[in-house]
């Protein structure tokens, strides 16, 4: 079923269960989260980011209109979330394709022309109901000359939520975005003196490069939403090259999209257990 955002937010800040998000980027990514959620009984929430809707051409409402109709059709909780949205047209879609929130980036600006742009977009996002996210301190790897040695400090995040009014907040905390190895280690310390500091549930963006063991420790230590992507493309694509080196001649695409899609399922299944059961902390 479609649930809201911030309802799966609350109950994951609550019991400390945590909140896993996957972005999406074919609908057979959008069918393996949903069947993962249905196989684990955990909920989810499934994220296009506004990278993806580059991808398909700029229109936000195909991969939307599935997920959403894929949610519909299932027993699992899911829930849909636009990510990295930079664009305000974009963001401005948030309601009408069937998002429930929205993560505002403007991490990329200086501190206080981030702060105002947020500002604005939660104004215009809490007028339609909508949940915000938003980044201090910009997690690195995405694309251009960003360290991945970059933390947030605790303070200037409370300031943040103070003058921005957002509803959760990606912290940089020693994730990078689209690693391929899961090798990263977390300041478990510092999301500990953010949870302390920050009213606000904490998001981990680069999940994929996180071990399972220390995505554990993250929220036991106070983070709530966990958003994994490159995972997912990580076995889809291991499985089509497999799937191409094994049959050279194979022509139709759904002999090498199922066995992608029974892939990113498992990963995504793999991740739901891991993060364990409501009420861990
Ligand atoms: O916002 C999306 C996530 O931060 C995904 O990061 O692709 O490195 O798992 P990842
Ligand atoms: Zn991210």
């Amino acid at each position: 079923m479609l649930c809201r955002s911030a309802d799966l937010i609350a109950e994951a800040h609550a019991s400390g269960s945590g909140i896993a998000a996957f972005n999406v980027i074919t609908l057979e990514h959008v069918q393996a989260v949903a069947e993962a959620a249905r196989r684990t009984g955990r909920p989810a929430i499934v994220q296009i980011s506004q990278n993806a809707v580059r991808h398909h051409g700029g229109d936000v409402m195909p991969l939307a209109t599935a997920t959403t109709a894929a949610a519909g059709g299932s027993d699992a909780r899911l829930a849909l979330h636009l990510d990295h949205v930079e664009d305000v047209a974009l963001l401005h879609r948030t309601a009408e394709c069937g998002a429930s929130s929205v993560m505002f980036d403007a991490s990329r600006l200086p501190d206080e022309e981030n702060i105002a742009a947020t500002r604005e977009a939660v104004r215009w996002a809490h007028g339609q109901g909508l949940f915000v996210e938003a980044e201090l301190g910009e997690i690195g790897g995405k694309g251009s000359a960003h360290t991945p040695g970059a933390r947030t400090d605790p303070g200037d995040a409370a300031r943040f939520v103070a003058e921005t009014g957002v509803d959760a907040l990606a912290v940089a905390v020693g994730s990078s975005h689209a690693m391929v190895s899961r090798t990263a280690a977390l300041d478990l310390g510092l999301i500990a003196r953010l949870r302390d500091e920050v009213p606000v549930p904490l998001v981990l963006h680069g999940s994929s490069g996180v071990p399972h063991e220390t995505l554990r420790a993250a929220l036991a230590h106070g983070m709530t939403k966990i958003n994994i992507g490159t995972l997912l493309n990580v076995s889809f694509t291991r499985a089509v090259r497999a799937t191409l080196a094994e049959s050279p001649d194979l022509v139709d695409p759904r002999r090498y999209l199922a066995p992608a899609r029974d892939a990113m399922t498992d990963a995504v299944a793999d991740c739901l257990t891991a993060l364990g059961t409501p009420g861990a902390r």
